[in-house]
């Protein structure tokens, strides 16, 4: 299972890149803008060279196919990691699988996004993407169930030899972590905050505590039996 950050926080990037755990990054327009990745291909082109050679996920944004193509096109030359984000539908319920068709024809990567139901896996998988991104949080939002979502697209990629790889995001809660990797998600992609409380535990934090006091009390002791035998 690979584990991306779902931020355009460089500080954030190079915190977890360092402790070894992450595999890639994806964004959105509104990520970067609440990243204030305002340069949005100046965001893209630090954050790919940080953490080449794992993908990250930009993402298009317009309704029209042919702007959507162009975009990717050019989203691409910005380095070679970069993965080109295509939602499912467009705002209009217009399906957007023929862009995806044809950037997947390109030998340009998809990650296609905003994805909600079985069917949409389904046309993703079909269509050529790379990876599918269902969003756990706002499956569970309209009452659905998120995980049951992401076993069964994951089992029925498997059963028929689909290459798609299936991102969980939106997560809402560290449990939506635990949820998606035991419902089998290839990939998580996690807000920062939520990977620090997924790793915390308050029990570890007092038991890391004593263990220090006792040392020192332990250090103090010997030192003491130290001077004792010199006397
Ligand atoms: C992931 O690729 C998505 O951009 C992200 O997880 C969406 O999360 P949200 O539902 O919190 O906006």
């Amino acid at each position: 299972m690979e584990l991306f950050l779902d931020t355009a926080s460089i500080q954030e990037i190079k915190r977890w890149l360092a402790f070894g755990v992450l595999d890639g990054v994806t964004t959105n327009p509104s990520i970067m803008l609440k990243d204030g990745g305002y340069d949005m291909e100046a965001r893209a082109k630090e954050i790919a060279q940080i953490i080449a050679p794992r993908p990250l996920s930009v993402e298009v944004y317009s309704n029209d196919p042919q702007e959507m193509l162009e975009q990717a096109r050019t989203f691409v030359t910005w380095a070679s990691n970069i993965v080109v984000k295509i939602p499912v539908l467009n705002e209009h319920g217009v399906p957007c699988l023929g862009v995806v068709k044809t950037l997947q024809e390109e030998d340009i990567r998809v990650n296609m996004t905003a994805c909600m139901s079985f069917g949409q896996v389904v046309g993703g998988a079909k269509a050529g993407a790379t990876y599918i991104s269902i969003f756990g949080g706002r499956v569970s939002d309209e009452g659905h169930d998120a995980p049951r979502l992401v076993r069964e697209s994951v089992e029925w990629l498997k059963t028929w030899g689909y290459r798609s790889k299936i991102i969980v995001g939106s997560i809402r809660a560290a449990a939506n972590i635990q949820e998606a990797a035991l419902a089998g998600a290839h990939v998580i992609t996690v807000p920062p905050q939520f990977l620090e409380k997924f790793l915390d535990h308050q029990n570890t934090r007092a038991t890391v505590r004593q263990f220090n006091l006792d040392a020192q009390k332990t250090l103090a002791k010997m030192q003491e039996l130290r001077v004792g035998a010199k006397r």
